[in-house]
């Protein structure tokens, strides 16, 4: 595999042509990443629960002279498998593929014992993190496997976490679905092997200046964490550069971006 070079300056068009899918494109580490793959050339579609947001991340990306991107409005707490046939078919019909999709929403859901767990929170924290990442994959990878020979081939990246990886606690349904997310990874890794050109991996961003981890982390001095810009060299390289090597791998941000 071509090893990723921290130093690494990605190619202006390094994305040009691509369409990428980013889940939670509205706040945190996926808005960071709407914005980085389209000033490298992609058309972002922009999936999203809150409407308002994604239209800022559409107004900055336009406003910026990058593809204009597409508004997908979901909420994946709720979304079904209609629901993810519907927005497949809207792809199909206005790109014919899908070259990347990035899995990046998530709730953080109570940190409170399991003893104590809200069994709805519960219910949305998996529907939302775990469930949808299922359901859109199986309805996008049709798309992808239309996206050609081009290289790299396309790429479904999942988010996992420390929480995931290590599961601990009072870190409740986003522990396990993020431990989840990594099972899932690897079972369409596997079965994709030798038979799809798609490629699966999953990432942890690792401690990351975002919403999310504030509301974890209440003591933590944010100016002390890298900011979502600080990963999207390695996002970049992992849609454009990274080979099939990848595949399979879960990979920790971290220890890839020496950060
Ligand atoms: N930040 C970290 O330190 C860290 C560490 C390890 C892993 N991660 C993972 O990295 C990913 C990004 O996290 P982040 O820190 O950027 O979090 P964030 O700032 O809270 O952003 C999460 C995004 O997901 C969206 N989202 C949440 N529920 C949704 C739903 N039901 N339907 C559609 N979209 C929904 C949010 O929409 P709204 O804007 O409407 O809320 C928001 O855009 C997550 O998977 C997280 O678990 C983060």
């Amino acid at each position: 595999m071509t090893a990723f070079d921290p130093h690494w300056q990605p190619p202006a068009d390094l994305l040009a042509g691509r369409v990428i899918a980013v889940t939670g494109a509205g706040a945190g580490i996926g808005r960071a990443a709407a914005h980085s793959f389209a000033a490298h050339g992609a058309t972002v579609l922009l999936f999203g629960r809150n409407e308002a947001k994604l239209i800022d991340v559409y107004d900055e990306i336009v406003a910026a002279g990058n593809p204009e991107p597409v508004i997908q409005a979901v909420n994946l707490a709720g979304v079904t498998a209609e629901d993810s046939s519907r927005l497949a078919a809207a792809i199909d019909e206005g790109f014919g593929r899908l070259d990347g999709l990035l899995h990046n929403a998530s709730v953080l859901g109570p940190r409170v014992p399991l003893a104590h767990y809200d069994p709805d929170k519960w219910h949305e924290v998996i529907a939302t993190n775990l469930t949808s990442n299922f359901l859109l994959t199986q309805a996008l990878l049709p798309l992808l496997e239309a996206a050609g020979e081009r290289a790299p081939s396309p790429l479904v990246l999942f988010t996992g976490s420390g929480a995931g990886l290590r599961p601990r606690a009072y870190w409740g349904a986003y522990a396990v679905a993020k431990a989840g997310v990594e099972a899932l990874m690897k079972v369409f890794a596997d079965e994709s092997e030798n038979i799809s050109t798609v490629r699966f991996a999953s990432i942890n961003p690792g401690g990351t200046r975002t919403a999310m981890r504030a509301a974890a982390f209440p003591g933590e001095d944010p100016a002390t964490l890298p900011t979502p810009a600080d990963l999207m060299p390695l996002y970049l390289w992992l849609f454009g550069v990274a080979d099939a090597a990848v595949h399979g791998r879960s990979i920790e941000a971290r220890e890839w971006l020496a950060l």
